[in-house]
């Protein structure tokens, strides 16, 4: 039979290291040097200057929106955050357990049922559809966990902003300034960074012409995972299990030694320190400092200089989930939430990859290269042994 076997040499990348899978003017991440950009501008930039408002315009529609279109977007955001009615009669009813990653797909499967856009595809009626779900995943967060803590849910409000609002539904308090802004940069630096898998994974399913809701449902499922966004969450409980700086050698050697992943560490573009963690790091630093509590700051500057100093030269550093974890923790947000924050804040960065993808779609379908045998007869079940 043979014929299904091929023959000659092969490329084959595990895992598409290095493959250029689409064309985008949408981020750039430069991994030798540690810098990304969104739409040209760097994030250094956009986490100084830039609201999640802004740069959620900014990666959606390309460019950095007029006074004019960011109230519009920003008004048009804040009408949209309400869930319909039995979405969250449904979410109200969900068990406490399970983890908030799994309600969140839910959720959002759940209240596509109501998306009155449901059946558009022209260029307004998706972008609608992607603001309407860029609004809601927090609402949707904050209700799950109001509920599952014997709490009332608190209706957003629309005198707040993204961030300041996630935290107040949450809370039943209006942040202070300070966190809310702290919060707000968190979620522009988590915005979006290329084809990472949660991207691609919403960028595979709308190739087939299937529609943003099931696109981002794929891309939920992708981020849930430890080695993707799952980390950030781990990394906290790591720094409990270590529970103080003089034990983080020990730890991190033998963690090592088992072959064990130090969460937080490592990227597959970036050989150097992560710029989005640099940020964090700076404020988890005054956080811990503001609240006078450097327990899991020390911690973790001491497992970031052991881990420099054993895999530094293999270009693992800290990526963005290392510190992410100790500012959520300080902002008062509960560990099982880190991950379904950085879904709400990736929103943006999924459906923008999905429409300039779709834009000049052609579905993707790469190939296996097949090692199993090359002809195997068929043995009628009776005989078998
Ligand atoms: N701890 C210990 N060793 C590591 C780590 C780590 N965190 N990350 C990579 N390595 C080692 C790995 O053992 C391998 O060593 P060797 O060549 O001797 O076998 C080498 O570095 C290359 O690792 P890889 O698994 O081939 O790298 P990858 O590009 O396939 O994986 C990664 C990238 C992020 C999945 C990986 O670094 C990892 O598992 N990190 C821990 C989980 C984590 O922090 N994930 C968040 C990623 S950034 C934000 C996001 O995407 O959500």
């Amino acid at each position: 039979m043979g014929v299904l076997k091929e023959k000659g040499p092969i490329e084959y990348s595990k895992g598409l290291e290095g493959v250029i899978a689409a064309l985008s003017s949408i981020s750039a991440i430069d991994g030798k040097n540690g810098k990304l950009i969104y739409r040209g501008i760097p994030i250094e930039m956009l986490a100084k200057y830039s609201t999640y408002e802004e740069t959620a315009y900014l990666l959606l529609y390309g460019e950095l929106p007029t006074k004019e279109a960011l109230e519009k977007f920003s008004a048009q955001m804040r009408e949209l955050r309400v869930i319909p009615k039995k979405v969250e009669e449904c979410i109200v009813e969900l068990p406490p357990n399970p983890h908030p990653m799994d309600i969140l797909k839910v959720a959002l499967a759940h209240s596509a049922l109501y998306d009155p856009d449901r059946q558009k595809c022209c260029r307004e009626g998706v972008m609608r559809k992607v603001i309407r779900i860029i609004a809601q995943l927090p609402t949707m967060i904050a209700y799950y966990h109001r509920a599952r803590t014997g709490q009332e849910v608190i209706p957003p409000d629309p005198e707040l902003s993204h961030a300041a609002n996630f935290l107040y539904m949450l809370h039943g308090k209006k942040p202070d300034e300070e966190e809310a802004r702290i919060f707000d940069i968190a979620l522009i630096l988590h915005a979006e960074h290329g084809l990472n898998a949660s991207t691609f994974a919403a960028m595979v399913t709308a190739s087939t012409l299937s529609d943003i809701n099931s696109a981002l449902l794929s891309a939920i499922g992708a981020l849930k995972g430890p080695l993707h966004g799952g980390a950030n969450e781990r990394v906290l409980k790591m720094l409990d299990e270590i529970g103080s700086p003089d034990k983080a050698e020990e730890y991190v050697l033998n963690a090592l030694k088992e072959k064990r992943r130090i969460m937080g560490f490592g990227h597959r573009v970036y050989k150097t320190y992560d710029p989005r963690a640099k940020i964090l790091k700076e404020y988890a630093e005054y956080l811990s400092d503001k609240y006078n509590d450097r327990k899991y700051i020390e911690i973790g500057e001491r497992i970031e200089n052991i881990m420099i100093r054993e895999l530094g030269k293999k270009g693992i550093f800290p990526n963005v989930d290392f510190y992410s974890g100790i500012v959520y923790q300080f902002l008062g947000i509960p560990r099982d939430l880190f991950t379904p924050v950085f879904a709400m804040a990736r929103s943006v960065g999924w459906a923008a990859h999905v429409c300039e993808y779709t834009a000049n779609n052609r579905i993707f379908r790469p190939r296996a290269y097949y090692i199993g045998p090359d002809y195997v007869e068929y043995v009628q079940l009776e005989k078998r042994r």
